[in-house]
Order: structure tokens, then C-alpha cells, then sequence
């Protein structure tokens, strides 16, 4: 098993550098693949300490190249770059299976320990160029699938490059995508990790959990990033850690807002907008109850049921007191009925 897993570690790691090279060194790489990062701002430097990539737009280079190396069809499958060929006859190398990874660009995965893991390619025509080419059905990020070393709820994307940052700092900024990750941090700003489109799972929370309690939450500045945050810091607050939200304006992610900006304006922003959960939520939850007092009323419940969320006793005190100074109503109430609700939950 130990042995197996060892063996996914090193293919995984050649075809990291098969894509490295692809990138840097191929003419459809650099025609390709290294004028969209460029495009996208990323310099030499940070495709380097990210270790980016591109695959070939063809059906098998990067089996060819392994089989030829010796690596088995078994293991290339195993590891989630083959995709075995129906019909296709054991032993027969030729015919066994094609690329997983074709035409995109490659933004490998890192365990925290700096190994490999995964990969997540993307598609390189923007989201709405693609509904008009050929492919329009396909994803625009494509990940590896779960293998012996790639728990996709467990792993959190950047964090190798981003520990030291955080541990430092002792505080992390959650983003949602590879690319917010990349351009923060060619912003100067290294302590931020990415769930990577799946919803905030309880590992990821621990995963930052070792390195430092404060996580600040910066979600696209869409309805889903905004319903992701209110989810996500409920998550975090059971998990015991501290949570802020940032909001950015509507259709911006970090990644295009640090671009339109700049790393200083940006800077500035996530002070100025940085808001703890009490705020953020009931901002967020007012504006959708209108006139409506029966939502207005709502609205604090929905509060209290974040607070009692959270496992120390002090931390909810401190946050219902605050709470019933910003929407001015009792804070012995607001005990009550959350006294209730932990009642509920136990
Ligand atoms: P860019 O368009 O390259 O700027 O990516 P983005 O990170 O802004 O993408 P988006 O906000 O749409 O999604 C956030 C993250 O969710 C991405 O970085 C991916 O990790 C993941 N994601 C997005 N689209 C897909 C998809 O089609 N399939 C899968 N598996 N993951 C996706
Ligand atoms: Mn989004
Ligand atoms: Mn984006
Ligand atoms: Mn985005
Ligand atoms: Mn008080």
C-alpha cells in the first residue's frame, strides 16, 4: 500500500514536469498555453513557484512519453492521468487508454508537504468564448479524479506554497479558485489557500486549523460566492476558528479585482470591507428581507443560530453582546433563544 502510494507520488511528480516542459519548452506550449498565463498577468516566476503547466492538444503525448519511460498502464491509470479505452486488450500499449489531460493548462495540486497530489486544467478560452467553440459541453476546469493520494474534500489548494505566510501572519485568506490564489500572491499577499469549487469541507477547516484560527473568507462577489460565505462561516465557527467575511462588487473575483485595482487599492480593500460574521450576515440577510419585519425578525434568529455554533462559552457571549448592540434588541433575549437552539442541537 505504503509502496503503491509511493509509486502514484513519482508519476505524479514526472508528469508535473512533462507539463512544465510542455509549457516552457514546446512550440504549442508557449504558443498556446504560456501566452494565455501571460494574458492572465502571471509572470515567469510565479509559474514557477506554482509549478504551472500545459497539456499537449493530442490524444496521447504524455502516456507515450510515460509508457516509453516504463511507467505501467495500471499506475497511470491508478494515478488518474490514463483514461482506460473500452475494449482495449490487456498488454496492448498502444490501444490502452488516452490522456486525461488534453489542451489545457495545468495548475498541479500540492499535498501541504509540497508532493503532488492532483492536477486542475483548464480550458484556455474564457467562459463565454467557450460557449461558442467546438467543446462548448466541456468543463472549464477539469480535475484529476480521487486516487490513493488525491482526497479532493481533504486537500486545500496553495497551501504548500502559503504555510509558512500563514503560520507567520497567523491568519489565512480563503478564496474559491486557482487563479485567485495565483494572483494574490503575485500581489505580495501569500497566506491564501482555495477550496477549489467544492464546498468548504470540516478537513479543510483543520487543514488551516494547524497553521492558524483566523481565516478571513474572500468569495466571488456573485450569489453563489455570497451563499458559499454564509455556509462556509458557519463551518468555520464549528470548527472553533474565527471568521471574517469580504465582499467584492458583483461579477469580481479576487483574482480580477487585484488585476483591475492593483495590490495596494487591494490591500486597502480587504481592510476597509473586511467585516466579522455578525455583520456580514445580517447585511447580507436584511437586504434580502426588505420592509417585511417577520424576515427582519428572522434575521436574528438566523444570527443567534451562527453564534451557537460556536463550542467556547466566552466567544458566544462576546458575540451576543455585540449583537444586541447592532440591531438593538435584548441581549438576555437573544441568550434565551439561544439557549434553545444549542438545546436543540445537543
Ligand atoms: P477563472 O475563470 O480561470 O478565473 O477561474 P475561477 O477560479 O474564477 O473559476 P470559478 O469562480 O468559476 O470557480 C472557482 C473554482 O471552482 C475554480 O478555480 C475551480 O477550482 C472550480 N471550478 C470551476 N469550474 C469548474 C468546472 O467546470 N469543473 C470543476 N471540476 N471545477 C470547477
Ligand atoms: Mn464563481
Ligand atoms: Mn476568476
Ligand atoms: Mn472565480
Ligand atoms: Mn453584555
Amino acid at each position: 500500500r505504503q509502496n503503491e502510494r509511493e509509486s502514484l507520488y513519482i508519476i505524479l511528480n514526472f508528469a508535473k514536469n512533462f507539463y512544465r516542459q510542455q509549457l516552457e519548452d514546446s512550440e504549442e506550449g508557449q504558443a498556446v498555453g504560456l501566452s494565455y498565463f501571460r494574458e492572465r498577468g502571471f509572470t515567469n516566476e510565479i509559474r514557477k513557484k506554482f509549478e504551472l503547466g500545459y497539456s499537449l492538444d493530442t490524444w496521447d503525448s504524455f502516456i507515450r512519453e510515460a509508457l516509453e519511460k516504463g511507467y505501467s498502464p495500471e499506475i497511470l491509470e491508478k494515478a488518474g492521468l490514463l483514461i482506460h479505452r473500452e475494449g482495449s486488450r490487456p498488454g496492448d500499449r498502444q490501444t490502452t487508454g488516452y490522456d486525461r489531460f488534453r489542451g489545457r493548462v495545468i495548475f498541479p495540486i500540492h499535498h501541504v508537504s509540497g508532493k503532488v497530489i492532483a492536477f486542475g486544467a483548464r480550458i484556455l478560452k474564457s467562459d463565454k468564448a467557450n460557449a461558442n467553440q467546438k467543446g462548448a459541453n466541456q468543463p472549464k476546469y477539469l480535475n484529476s479524479p480521487e486516487t490513493d493520494v488525491y482526497h479532493k474534500s481533504d486537500v486545500l489548494y496553495g497551501i504548500f506554497q502559503a504555510k509558512n505566510a500563514i503560520r507567520q501572519l497567523d491568519h489565512c485568506y480563503l478564496v474559491e479558485g486557482y487563479t485567485d490564489v495565483i494572483s494574490l500572491h503575485q500581489a505580495g499577499i501569500e497566506n491564501v489557500v482555495a477550496s477549489s469549487g467544492t464546498s468548504l469541507t470540516v478537513e479543510q477547516i483543520r487543514l488551516i486549523g494547524r497553521f492558524t484560527p483566523n481565516v478571513t473568507i474572500l468569495y466571488d462577489g456573485d450569489i453563489a460566492g455570497i451563499k458559499a460565505a454564509l455556509r462556509g462561516l458557519d463551518l468555520v465557527l464549528e470548527e472553533g476558528l474565527n471568521v471574517n467575511v469580504v465582499l467584492f462588487p458583483d461579477g469580481d473575483d479576487p483574482d480580477s479585482f487585484v488585476r483591475k485595482v492593483g495590490a495596494e487599492a487591494f490591500k486597502v480593500h480587504l481592510k476597509k470591507a473586511s467585516k466579522d460574521f455578525i455583520s456580514f450576515k445580517t447585511e447580507i440577510l436584511l437586504a434580502d428581507a426588505g420592509n417585511d419585519p417577520f424576515r427582519q425578525a428572522a434575521v436574528i434568529g438566523d444570527v443567534v443560530n451562527s453564534i451557537v455554533k460556536i463550542p467556547d462559552a466566552i466567544k458566544r457571549q462576546v458575540f451576543f453582546h455585540r449583537t444586541s448592540e447592532m440591531m438593538k434588541v435584548d441581549e438576555q433575549m437573544l441568550i434565551t433563544e439561544g439557549n434553545k437552539q444549542l438545546r436543540k442541537l445537543q
